[in-house]
C-alpha cells in the first residue's frame, strides 16, 4: 500500500494500517510515541482512536476546522474533524445518513469527542440566521443535559450518567434542520446515593452554588450542601469546575432552547422538592396495635416540599409512612416500617428526578424536532456510557456494560465480520481473519429465555419470597456452562478458589474484561417500584410539572398491571437504538483512556493494552489491511464517476460492471487497486478514491461551468428573445396605436369638413330665410336700388356730347365716388371717340392737321392759339379758279398740298415782299404774285430745318441744306399768315415724302445762312401793337432784328 505522506509525516504512522511490523506491541508503541508527541488522534482507515489527553490542546480552533473543511479525509494529519468532515459530506453530497458511534470506556472522551463533532458539524454546515439559531439549540442541549445528566465520578469529572443519542437532521442542501435526542438509562440511584469521592448530579450543586439567594429562598433551599442528605457531607466542590458559573450557562443555554421563565422556575422547584425529600426523616414509632412503624420525624422539610408543590402536608406524610394494599378488592392501610419508608422516599425521589430528566429531553425535543415534512438526511451522533468496571458492580453497571456490549457487536458486525462476510460473497480472495465475536456475550445477556436479564425479569414477577439469592441461584442453574459466566457455584463445580470472587456475586467475560456483579439491588432495581400511594400523592400536587410527572397517579387510570421492568425497559431501547444504528453508514471514534487518574500526559501501557485487545483494534487493522479501502455498487459507482469517462458520459448503454470497468480502465488506475465483485467494484487504497473524487470535483467543476455557460446563453437568449417580442408587440402596438390616431384624427378632421360643408351649404340655402341675414339682404338691396338709381340718373342727365365740355355730375354718395370717378374716365374717352366717329373724312384730316399743329406749336409759340379758330384751308390763292395762277397750278401737278401768299424778307434790307408759296408734296414754290410763275422751287429734302419765334408773329425761316441749289443764295426768312398751317402741312408732307420729321426750331435767337455767311438773327418782343409785324432790321452784316409782338 502506498502511504499517504501526511500520515507518515507525523510522530510513528497516523494510519496504523501502514503500521510495520504489525503487532500488539508495535501498535501499542506507536499510540504512546504519539500519545507523548501530543498526536492524540490515530487512524485505522476510517477509525479514528482518540487517546485522552486530559488537557487542553490547542487543535480545536476556527482555523483547524477550515484546514479541514473539504479537504479529503487521509490528506492532513488524522484529525476527530477529518472523520466529522467525511460523515458530513458523506451525508450531503452523497446522501448517505451518517451515525457516528462513539466508544470507550468512562473518561476516556467521548463526551468530548462527540461536542467536537457536533461543533465541526455547526461550523461547516451552512450558514444564515435561522440554520444559526437552529445550530445554538443543538449546541445548547449539552449543557442542559450535562447538569441534569452528568455527575463526577471517580474516573470522570463530568461523567454522563445516562445514554445520549442525537440524530441531527439536515435538509438536502446540508443545513441542519433540527434534531432529536434519544435518552437512556440514567443512573438514577445517584440522586439518593453516590460513593465516597463522587458526587450528585452537577445541577444540584450548581443550584445551590448559583442560584440567587431570593431564588433559593423561594425554593425553600439553603445554600450548604452538606444541609443535604443526598448530597453528602463531603467539599462538593471541584477543581476546574465552577458550578455558580455553570448554573448561568445552564440557564442561558435553556433560555437559547426556548424553556420559559415558568418552565424554568418549575424544573428547579422539581429538583428542589428532591433535595428536600433527602432531608425528610423518618423514625420508628409503636402503634397501638404495638407494631413498629415509622413516622416523620422532623416535620420541616415535608412542609417545606408541600408548599413548594402545593399539596397538603398531611397527604404526603401519610403516603411516605403508610402503604394502601389491595386484596380482594379491600383496601388496607398498612403502616411502614423505618426501612420501607426511607426506601419510599429514595424510590420517590429517584422517580421524580428520572421523570424529570425525561420531561427535560422531550422538553428539548419538541424545541429542537422540525417540522416540515420534506425528506431530511440524518447525522446520528452517540454518546453512552462507557465500559464501566468498579470495585462494586451493580445493576447499573450490568446494563451499561451490556450497552457496551451491543455496540461493540455493531463494530464487529460492520467492520469486521460483515466487511469478511463481504468479500466472500463478492467473490474476492480473500484469507479470514481470525477476530472475537462478542455475539456469544450479548445472547448471555438479553437471550430472551436464558438470558441473564430475562431471568431477572422472571425472578421478578414470580410469586412468592423473591430475594437476589434465589436470582443468583437461578443464574448458577442456567449459566454454568456458559463460557463468559462465572460464580462461586460455576468455581467451585471446577474447584477453582477465587477470592476475589464474594459470594453474592456473578462474572461476566465481558469482550472488555471481566466484571463480577454484585447481585445485591438487583432485583430491586429493576423492578423499579415506587408505591402507588405515592404517585397518587404527586399527581395530587397543584404544581403542574410534577403532577404531569405522575400520570399514573390519577385514580381514573391506575392499573393494576406492573410496569416493565428496567431490565426489560433498557433492552428494548438498545435494540431500537441497534436497529437505527444498523440503517445509517457508521463512523468510529474509538477513545481510549490513558490511565486511570485523570492525568495528563501519563500513559499506563497495561491499561491501554487492555483496551487496545478488547476493542480488537489489532483485528481492525489487520482486516483493513488486507481488505479493501472503498467499496461500492457498480450502478452507484458507475453514476457517481462516469463523466470522467468519454465512454461512459453521459450515459452508458451496457451493463453497470462494464461501465465501471471501461471507465477505470480508461482511468489507467493500475489493476492492483481495484478488485471486481459480484456487485461492487472494491478499490484498495483510498489514494485512489481520493484521486477519483479530486478528478470528479474538477471535472464537476467544468461540467458546473458547462452548464451555467449553456444556462446563462439560455436565459440570455430567451431574454433577448423575449424583449424582442415585446418590443415587437409595442411597436405594433404603438404603430397601431399612431395609425388609429391618424385615422381617428382625419375621420374627426373629414367630419369637420363635411359638417361646416355641409353646414355652410344649408346656411347658404337658408341665409335668406334667417333673420340675421335680413340686415345684409337689406343693406345689399339699398346698396343695388341706389346703385340703380346712381346709374338711371346718370343715364338722365349725362353732360352734353361736347368733347369740350369735361363736366361730370358729382357723385351722390361718397361711397360712389371710386366708381364715379372710373365712369368720369370712361365717359369722356367714350365720348371722344363718338365724336370721332362722326366727323367726315375732311372734317377729320382737318382736325388732324390741327392736332399736327398743336403738337408742334402748343405752348411753344404764342401764334398757337390764335390759329386755332381759323380753318386749314390750305387753298388760298384760287389756283383751279383763277387762270392766272395756270402755270403755277401746272407746276404742282396735282400735288399740291397748300397755296398761299407770303411775303419774303430781303436779306439784304429787312423788306418784305409778297411771294406765292406753294407746298407739294415734292417741292415749295415760290412765285412772284404777279409773274404768277414758279420763281423759286425748293425740294423738300433741301430743307433743313425751319425756324420760328415763340410769339404770334407769322415770321419763319427755312433753313436751305447747304448743297442745294436754292440754298445758295441763303436761307429763306418767310412771314405767312397762316404760319401755323404752312408748317403744319410742312412738316406733314415731309414726314409724308421723305419720312423724315420737320426740324422744327422755336426760338429768340438763331443763325441764317444768308449766301455764304451766316447772318444772327435776334427777336425782339415790341409793345407797338399797332405796327405791323414783325418788322425785320438788318444791324450789320451779320445781324438781323425781327420786332415782334
Ligand atoms: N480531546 C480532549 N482534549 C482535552 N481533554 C479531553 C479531551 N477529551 C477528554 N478530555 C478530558 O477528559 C475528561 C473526560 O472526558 P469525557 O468526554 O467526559 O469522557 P467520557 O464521556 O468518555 O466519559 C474531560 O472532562 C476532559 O477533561
Ligand atoms: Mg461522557
Amino acid at each position: 500500500m502506498e502511504a499517504n505522506p501526511s500520515l507518515l509525516d507525523t510522530v510513528g504512522v497516523g494510519d496504523l494500517v501502514l503500521l510495520d511490523p504489525l503487532s500488539e506491541e508495535s501498535l501499542l508503541q506507536n499510540l504512546k510515541e504519539r500519545f507523548r508527541h501530543q498526536e492524540i488522534y490515530t487512524y485505522i482507515g476510517n477509525v479514528v482512536i482518540s487517546v485522552n489527553p486530559y488537557r487542553p490542546l490547542p487543535i480545536y480552533s476556527p482555523q483547524t476546522v477550515e484546514d479541514y473543511r473539504n479537504c479529503n479525509f487521509f490528506a492532513l494529519k488524522p484529525h476527530i474533524y477529518a472523520i466529522a468532515d467525511d460523515a458530513y459530506r458523506s451525508l450531503r453530497d452523497r446522501d448517505k445518513d451518517q451515525c457516528i458511534l462513539i466508544t470507550g470506556e468512562s473518561g476516556a472522551g467521548k463526551t468530548e469527542a462527540s461536542k467536537q463533532v457536533m461543533s465541526y458539524v455547526a461550523a461547516v454546515c451552512g450558514k444564515g440566521e435561522e440554520v444559526n439559531q437552529v445550530k445554538e439549540q443543538l449546541l445548547q442541549s449539552n449543557p442542559v443535559l450535562e447538569a441534569f445528566g452528568n455527575a463526577k465520578t471517580i474516573r470522570n469529572d463530568n461523567s454522563s450518567r445516562f445514554g445520549k443519542y442525537m440524530d441531527v437532521e439536515f435538509d438536502f442542501k446540508g443545513q441542519p434542520l433540527g434534531g432529536v435526542i434519544s435518552n437512556y438509562l440514567l443512573e438514577k440511584s445517584r440522586v439518593v446515593r453516590h460513593v465516597k469521592g463522587e458526587r450528585n448530579f452537577h445541577i444540584f450543586y450548581q443550584l445551590l452554588a448559583g442560584g440567587s439567594d431570593q431564588l433559593l429562598k423561594e425554593l425553600k433551599l439553603k445554600r450548604d450542601c452538606g444541609h443535604y442528605g443526598y448530597l453528602g457531607q463531603e467539599d462538593p466542590s471541584l477543581p476546574g469546575m465552577d458550578d455558580a458559573a455553570n448554573f448561568r450557562a445552564v440557564q442561558d443555554a435553556m433560555t437559547v432552547i426556548g424553556f420559559s421563565p415558568a418552565e424554568v422556575r418549575a424544573l428547579l422547584e422539581v429538583a428542589a422538592v428532591v433535595l428536600n425529600l433527602g432531608n425528610v426523616r423518618l423514625g420508628s414509632q409503636f402503634q397501638a396495635s404495638g407494631i413498629e412503624s415509622c413516622s416523620i420525624q422532623d416535620s420541616q422539610a415535608v412542609r417545606e416540599i408541600c408548599e413548594l408543590i402545593g399539596l397538603p402536608e398531611s397527604v404526603l406524610e401519610k403516603a411516605l409512612c403508610s402503604r394502601t394494599v389491595e386484596a380482594k378488592k379491600e383496601k388496607v392501610v398498612t403502616g411502614l416500617s423505618v426501612a420501607q419508608g426511607c426506601y419510599g422516599r429514595d424510590a420517590l425521589a429517584k422517580n421524580i428526578y428520572n421523570r424529570l430528566f425525561n420531561w427535560l429531553v422531550n422538553r428539548i425535543n419538541a424545541s429542537i424536532k422540525v417540522d416540515s415534512s420534506e425528506r431530511r438526511k440524518v447525522m446520528g451522533v452517540l454518546d453512552i456510557y462507557g465500559f464501566e468496571i468498579f470495585q462494586n458492580n451493580s445493576f447499573e453497571q450490568f446494563v451499561i456494560n451490556y450497552c457496551n456490549e451491543k455496540l461493540q457487536q455493531v463494530f464487529i458486525l460492520m467492520t469486521l465480520k460483515e466487511e469478511q462476510e463481504e468479500y466472500v460473497r463478492e467473490g474476492i480472495q480473500w484469507t479470514p481473519v481470525d477476530f472475537f465475536d462478542n455475539s456469544i456475550i450479548c445472547s448471555l445477556i438479553e437471550d430472551s429465555k436464558a438470558g441473564i436479564l430475562a431471568m431477572l425479569d422472571e425472578e421478578c414477577l414470580r410469586p412468592g419470597v423473591v430475594t437476589e439469592e434465589t436470582f443468583l441461584a437461578k443464574l448458577n442453574q442456567v449459566c454454568a456452562s456458559h463460557k463468559h459466566y462465572e460464580s462461586r457455584d460455576t468455581q467451585n463445580a471446577q474447584r477453582i478458589t477465587d477470592a476475589s470472587l464474594a459470594g453474592p456475586c456473578f462474572r461476566v467475560h465481558h469482550y472488555a474484561g471481566k466484571v463480577t456483579y454484585n447481585v445485591t439491588g438487583f432485583v430491586e432495581k429493576n423492578n423499579d417500584l415506587l408505591f402507588r400511594d405515592l404517585s397518587q400523592a404527586m399527581w395530587k400536587a397543584r404544581h403542574e410539572l410534577l403532577r404531569s410527572l405522575f400520570p399514573e397517579g390519577d385514580p381514573q387510570k391506575a392499573s393494576l398491571r406492573r410496569p416493565p421492568t428496567a431490565g426489560s425497559q433498557f433492552k428494548a431501547s438498545i435494540a431500537t437504538l441497534m436497529k437505527n444504528l444498523y440503517s445509517k453508514n457508521p463512523n468510529y471514534i474509538r477513545c481510549i483512556k490513558p490511565n486511570n487518574n485523570k492525568e495528563p500526559g501519563v500513559f499506563t501501557d497495561g491499561l491501554v493494552q487492555m483496551q487496545v485487545r478488547y476493542l480488537g483494534l489489532l483485528e481492525n487493522v489487520r482486516v483493513r489491511r488486507a481488505g479493501y479501502a472503498y467499496r461500492q455498487g457498480y450502478e452507484p459507482c458507475l453514476e457517481r464517476y462516469k463523466m470522467l469517462c468519454k465512454q461512459t458520459w453521459p450515459k452508458w448503454k451496457g451493463g453497470a460492471r462494464d461501465g465501471v470497468q471501461a471507465l477505470l480502465t480508461d482511468l489507467c488506475i493500475p489493476p492492483v487497486e481495484l478488485a471486481y465483485g459480484h456487485t461492487k467494484i472494491f478499490i484498495r487504497t483510498p489514494r485512489t478514491l481520493f484521486d477519483l473524487e479530486d478528478r470528479r470535483r474538477l471535472r464537476m467543476a467544468d461540467l458546473a461551468s458547462l452548464i451555467q455557460a449553456t444556462y446563462r446563453g439560455w436565459r440570455c437568449r430567451t431574454h433577448y428573445q423575449q424583449m424582442r417580442k415585446s418590443q415587437i408587440v409595442i411597436s405594433a402596438w404603438f404603430r397601431g396605436q399612431a395609425q388609429k390616431k391618424r385615422f381617428e384624427q382625419m375621420k374627426r378632421s373629414t367630419l369637420l369638413i363635411q359638417a361646416w360643408v355641409r353646414g355652410w351649404k344649408t346656411r347658404k340655402q337658408y341665409k335668406k330665410y334667417f333673420r340675421s341675414g335680413a340686415s345684409a339682404t337689406l343693406a345689399n338691396f339699398i346698396y343695388r336700388r341706389l346703385l340703380q338709381k346712381f346709374f338711371l340718373g346718370l343715364r338722365n342727365n349725362l353732360p352734353p356730347l361736347v368733347v369740350t365740355d369735361r363736366s361730370w355730375p358729382a357723385a351722390p354718395y361718397k361711397f360712389l365716388a371710386n366708381t364715379n370717378e372710373e365712369l368720369k374716365k370712361i365717359f369722356y374717352p367714350w365720348k371722344c371717340k363718338k365724336y370721332r366717329d362722326r366727323l367726315t373724312p375732311q372734317r377729320k384730316a382737318l382736325l388732324q392737321d390741327k392736332l399736327c399743329a398743336s403738337e408742334l406749336f402748343k405752348d411753344k409759340k404764342t401764334l398757337y392759339t390764335k390759329s386755332l379758330q381759323q380753318s386749314f384751308q390750305g387753298e388760298y390763292l384760287g389756283l383751279q379758279k383763277n387762270p392766272k395762277y395756270r402755270a403755277l397750278h401746272t407746276a404742282a401737278e396735282g400735288k399740291l398740298v397748300l397755296a398761299d401768299t407770303v411775303r419774303k424778307v430781303n436779306r439784304a434790307n429787312g423788306k418784305a415782299v409778297p411771294r406765292l408759296f406753294l407746298l407739294t408734296k415734292n417741292h415749295i414754290i415760290l412765285a412772284d404774285p404777279k409773274a404768277a410763275q414758279p420763281k423759286t422751287v425748293v425740294s423738300l429734302s433741301d430743307i433743313r430745318s425751319v425756324s420760328v419765334t415763340r410769339f404770334s408773329d407769322g415770321f419763319f425761316v427755312l433753313h436751305l441744306s447747304e448743297t442745294s441749289t436754292v440754298g445758295a443764295k441763303g436761307d429763306f426768312l418767310l412771314v405767312s399768315d397762316h404760319l401755323i398751317e404752312l408748317i403744319t402741312k410742312l412738316h406733314q408732307t415731309l414726314l409724308e415724302t421723305t419720312a423724315k420729321t420737320l426740324n422744327l426750331q422755336v426760338a429768340d435767337e438763331f443763325s441764317t445762312q444768308f449766301g455764304k455767311s451766316s447772318v444772327a438773327i435776334r427777336i425782339v418782343e415790341t409793345a407797338e401793337k399797332n405796327r405791323v409785324a414783325p418788322v425785320c432790321k438788318k444791324k450789320g452784316s451779320h445781324k438781323m432784328e425781327i420786332l415782334v409782338h
